[in-house]
């Protein structure tokens, strides 16, 4: 197959991509906080980018009464806020003409035989040629209803010649167990080829770009080992609080909520080998081994090498911000953490003894994600006499924001003197190549159409993903001997026990 997209160059080299298909798009959970922020602006901006293929239908399903004229006008004032381009008019005007809306409740059997009409409809009149993308928005209680009453309308099988996919938006489960459960719920009815488990980081151009740094450029591969590399550091910080997914974030926390998926998903893209080619299954038959070889923790390894904290009352960018306990919707003794700072370590010949440092927050002083790997420092015996400190080799790739590559390198002091100092090589996507990334859900949403699985979690990444992350929920959950869960100020960088989880080992986190 040709491409039909616009040559992306991050991903240059990187694959073929397949070209998105004519479909139509049912999105479960339409009037939700997803579908408003994040799903129909994405759309709308695949149309607004031209990258849409001809014969696309969304149809938001939803328990409320609605017209398709309601729907379209509650889409339009939610893409005017949240789109990454100003909506212009007559692009939003021809877009809106292919949303509609379908009103039902998810446990009702007739509204799944109505949908089923309604879409054999829009094949005729829109062109969407028997092409189904089920995009899960709804909670994860409700997946089990649909699935099955898609499956009793005959909507999980697609008429020769088309196809039915299914899109699971997370949490994707809350341990190994219920993870299982949901996997065999959802395979009852659609077969893994059919299943698109979203892990929107992985749609983020710069994690893309991860595997293009490493596999298109000869030099820094046979640096990317144990014999090289002294640590590497993960953080994904954000300013933000729970703001109003108090409610779900108490089930959750910053472990289930960044690490079992996103974090774990980054790691995998750093400590990957080369796949033997770039179709969908060999990259993730790589990523999946990282995953595997994670050494578990012993529950007394877990108060040594994971600290858990929450945040308290504080300011961050010079306002005043409640604590975590103060949030709505959040118990006032909750035990739940908002940060939560890991030490790993990878049991492989690549990583051998290498430790992986993992840092997640909420309310910490910068919204910033990225991962520095740290090289092993050059000889010292030249620049002894001189007793000047030579620095660590750092390669830091920003994922978000300010997309780039840099590194830190020694270089002579200009003068008279021989004085070495730290510089830096940078790399912007921003001015490289003057054009903003697409947001993580254009390119995702195209990949499903398109029939990529690429960028999408497996089941069993998935699953080796919580097995590892239940050894760390199950020593907390200890009555007990549950290790302690410190406080810090909302605006500061976590817990102090965070630094001194790398002091112990001579090190200290990055300052981003
Ligand atoms: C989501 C988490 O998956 O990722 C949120 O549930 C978090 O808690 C968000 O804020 C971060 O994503 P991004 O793309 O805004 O960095």
């Amino acid at each position: 197959m040709t491409d039909k997209l616009q040559p992306n160059p991050l991903r240059e080299g990187l694959s073929i991509k397949a070209v998105p298909q004519p479909c139509a798009v049912v999105i479960f959970g339409a009037t939700g906080d997803l579908t408003h922020r994040k799903l129909v602006p994405a759309l709308y901006n695949i149309a607004a980018d031209g990258e849409m293929p001809p014969g696309v239908a969304v149809i938001g399903f939803a328990r409320r009464p609605k017209t398709d004229e309601e729907f379209r006008a509650e889409m339009e004032e939610a893409t005017r806020k949240f789109s990454r381009q100003t909506v212009r008019d007559e692009v939003w005007a021809g877009f809106a003409k292919s949303l509609f809306y379908h009103q039902s409740e998810f446990g009702d059997e007739a509204g799944y035989k109505s949908l089923a009409q309604r879409l054999e409809q829009l094949d005729r009149e829109s062109g969407t040629r028997g092409n189904r993308l089920f995009y899960f928005a709804a909670a994860p209680d409700q997946f089990e209803t649909i699935v099955q009453n898609l499956r009793k309308a005959g909507l999980n099988k697609a008429r020769e010649g088309s196809w039915a996919r299914v899109i699971l938006e997370k949490p994707f489960g809350s341990d190994l167990r219920s993870a299982q459960e949901l996997n065999r719920v959802v395979h009852s009815c659609f077969s893994e080829d059919q299943t698109y488990r979203i892990d929107h980081f992985l749609g983020k151009e710069t994690a893309q770009n991860i595997l293009v740094l490493r596999f298109a450029n000869a030099i820094f591969e046979p640096l990317w080992n144990t014999r090289y590399i002294d640590h590497v550091q993960i953080t994904a910080a954000e300013t933000l609080g729970v703001e109003t997914r108090g409610g779900y974030y108490e089930t959750a926390g910053a472990l289930r909520d960044m690490v079992q998926n996103h974090l774990l998903q980054l790691l995998c893209l750093v400590g990957m080998d080369p796949p033997t080619d770039l179709a969908a299954d060999s990259i993730r038959d790589e990523k999946v081994k990282v995953v595997r070889s994670l050494r578990r923790f012993t529950p007394e390894e877990v108060r040594t090498h994971v600290v858990r904290g929450q945040y308290t009352a504080g300011a961050i960018n010079g306002k005043p911000v409640v604590g975590y306990r103060e949030e709505e919707r959040v118990d006032p003794k909750s035990q739940t953490e908002t940060y939560v700072a890991l030490r790993m370590l990878l049991d492989n010949w690549r990583w051998a003894d290498v430790p992986i440092y993992v840092r997640v927050g909420k309310r910490l002083p910068k919204s910033s994600t990225e991962i520095s790997v740290h090289f092993k420092r050059a000889p010292q015996v030249l620049f002894n006499r001189e007793s000047q400190v030579i620095e660590q080799n750092v390669l830091a790739i920003r994922i978000q924001p300010d997309e780039g590559v840099s590194l830190r390198m020694q270089a002579k002091v200009p003068g008279t003197s021989f004085r070495v100092e730290s510089v830096k090589m940078d790399f912007h996507y921003g001015t490289s190549f003057g054009k903003a990334s697409p947001e993580a859900y254009e390119r995702l949403l195209l990949d499903a159409m398109a029939g990529d699985p690429t960028l999408f979690a497996r089941r069993d990444e998935v699953e080796q993903a919580w097995a590892f992350i239940d050894t760390i929920e199950e020593a907390w959950a200890d009555q007990e001997h549950a290790p302690q869960l410190y406080t810090y100020p909302a605006g500061s960088w976590g817990p102090e026990e965070a630094d001194e989880l790398m002091a112990r080992d001579g090190r200290r986190w990055r300052r981003l």
